[in-house]
């Protein structure tokens, strides 16, 4: 067959402009070789992919401070020393001498190290040790409750690793990856052009998915919607959910992927994603991790919106709350499953 000049310059320039057109896309991707890890039995696809290139960010992003030395006992309780604790009201049954470690450790892991509130000042009135008048020492009680409360209800999910406040925070006074409900952005032709919630590139739905941006306000938070979606008996009158519902679930598994940095095989069969039988038992461990977060927001975070200020809260007025992200930074195990809580085990014990 002969070509013409016409067409070839025409087939030329399409080539020209579908090569421009990938461009976008191939900010995307990421370019192989990648390693491939096989999780599941032999035959059933379920691998997880990574990416060696990135596994020295990852690796930076999840090293930990060294655990303070630990510290003989005074042999006073904080309850008994009133004279110099005068308004302690959940660490009372620590040993004065592990009650300074902890302020230590706390302010490492959580008040800024540098400038004029940097350490203890963070949370405290320095003239008035005692004093709440500072709004980061009232958080910071509660946080403490909730780190508790986290390795002794939910050890199901932290297991024997158990977290601090390390584990989110990482030396940040906010958390790194937190989120709160998101509005998006207004639109010029108002409810007409309702983007309802999705078709809007980028955070927190990866690889400009057009999925809904914001799951978390109804599915990591309490009172919750359901994450089940899968109908279980057949039409008519099935129980399977709306297009609506699903595309949430969906958004919702992207966040727990990247939050966890795997692939949906992780904890699925892609044969019959709502399978428990065919699951791993990861999927089961993320069960009650999302049974974990939604007690987090519920029971604390959401409870603190009066004392934050309006600096420290979203668009919507709510606070900022916690995602898989928070703790997870891209890892499956937070800090690669190493165990800062066995360090100090008074954040391991139940509330009084
Ligand atoms: C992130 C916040 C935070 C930081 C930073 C912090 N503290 Fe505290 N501190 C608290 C909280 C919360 C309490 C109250 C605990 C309770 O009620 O059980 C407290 C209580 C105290 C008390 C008891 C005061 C009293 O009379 O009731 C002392 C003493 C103290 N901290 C010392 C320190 C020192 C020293 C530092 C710096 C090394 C420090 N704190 C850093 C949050 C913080
Ligand atoms: C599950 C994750 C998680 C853990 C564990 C955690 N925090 Fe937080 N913390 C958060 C989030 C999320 C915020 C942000 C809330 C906001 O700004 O609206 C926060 C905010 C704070 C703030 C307020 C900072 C500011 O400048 O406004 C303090 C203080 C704090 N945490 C102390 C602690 C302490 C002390 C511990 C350990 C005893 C702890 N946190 C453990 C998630 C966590
Ligand atoms: C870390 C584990 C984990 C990862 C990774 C994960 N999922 Fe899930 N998935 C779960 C859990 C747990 C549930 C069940 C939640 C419940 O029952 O409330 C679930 C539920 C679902 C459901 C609903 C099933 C039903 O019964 O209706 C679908 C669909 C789904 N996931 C798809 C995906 C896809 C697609 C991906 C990858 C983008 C993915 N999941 C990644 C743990 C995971
Ligand atoms: C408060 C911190 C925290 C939050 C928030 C959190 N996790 Fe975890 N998660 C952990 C810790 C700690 C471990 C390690 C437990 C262990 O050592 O077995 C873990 C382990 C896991 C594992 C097991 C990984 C493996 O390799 O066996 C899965 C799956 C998981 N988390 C999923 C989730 C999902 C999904 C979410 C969000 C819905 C979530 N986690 C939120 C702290 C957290």
């Amino acid at each position: 067959m002969k070509l013409s000049a016409t067409t070839l310059t025409a087939s030329l320039l399409v080539s020209v402009i579908a090569v421009l057109l990938a461009i976008p896309m191939m900010l995307q991707w990421e370019r192989p070789p990648m390693d491939s890890t096989q999780l599941g039995f032999r035959g059933l696809g379920m691998e997880q992919i990574t990416n060696p290139r990135i596994a020295e960010t990852l690796k930076a992003l999840n090293t930990l401070p060294v655990p303070d030395d630990p510290v003989e006992n005074d042999g006073v309780l904080v309850k008994n020393d009133t004279e110099n604790y005068k308004n302690v009201q959940v660490l009372g049954d620590l040993d004065t001498a592990q009650f300074v470690r902890l302020m230590n450790a706390i302010s490492t892991w959580v008040a800024p190290q540098e400038g004029d509130n940097a350490g203890c000042a963070y949370c405290h009135n320095l003239e008035n040790m005692a004093s709440d008048e500072v709004y980061t020492k009232v958080v910071a009680r509660r946080m403490i409750q909730m780190t508790r409360a986290i390795n002794t209800q939910y050890k199901s999910h932290v297991a024997e690793t158990g977290v601090t406040c390390y584990t989110c925070h990482r030396g940040n006074a906010v958390p790194a990856n937190v989120w709160a409900t998101n509005p998006g952005p207004k639109q010029a032709g108002g409810m007409a052009a309702s983007r309802d919630g999705q078709n809007l590139a980028g955070q927190p739905v990866p690889a400009y998915a057009s999925l809904p941006y914001d799951p978390f306000t109804t599915l990591l938070n309490t009172p919750a919607d359901s994450i089940r979606v899968v109908a279980t008996t057949p039409l008519p009158g099935g129980t399977g959910a709306s297009i609506r519902a699903t595309e949430k679930t969906y958004s919702l598994m992207m966040h727990m992927s990247t939050g966890l940095g795997v692939n949906c095989t992780f904890c699925h069969n892609s044969r019959q994603f709502s399978s428990w039988e065919e699951s791993r038992p990861q999927r089961v461990t993320a069960w009650h991790g999302i049974e974990m977060v939604r007690d987090v927001n519920g029971s604390y975070m959401t409870p603190l919106t009066d004392v934050f200020p309006a600096n420290r809260k979203g668009p919507m007025g709510d606070v900022l709350k916690a995602n898989c992200a928070t703790c997870h930074n891209g890892v499956n195990k937070p800090l690669y499953g190493f165990s800062m809580a066995k360090s100090y085990p008074e954040l391991s014990v139940p509330n009084p």
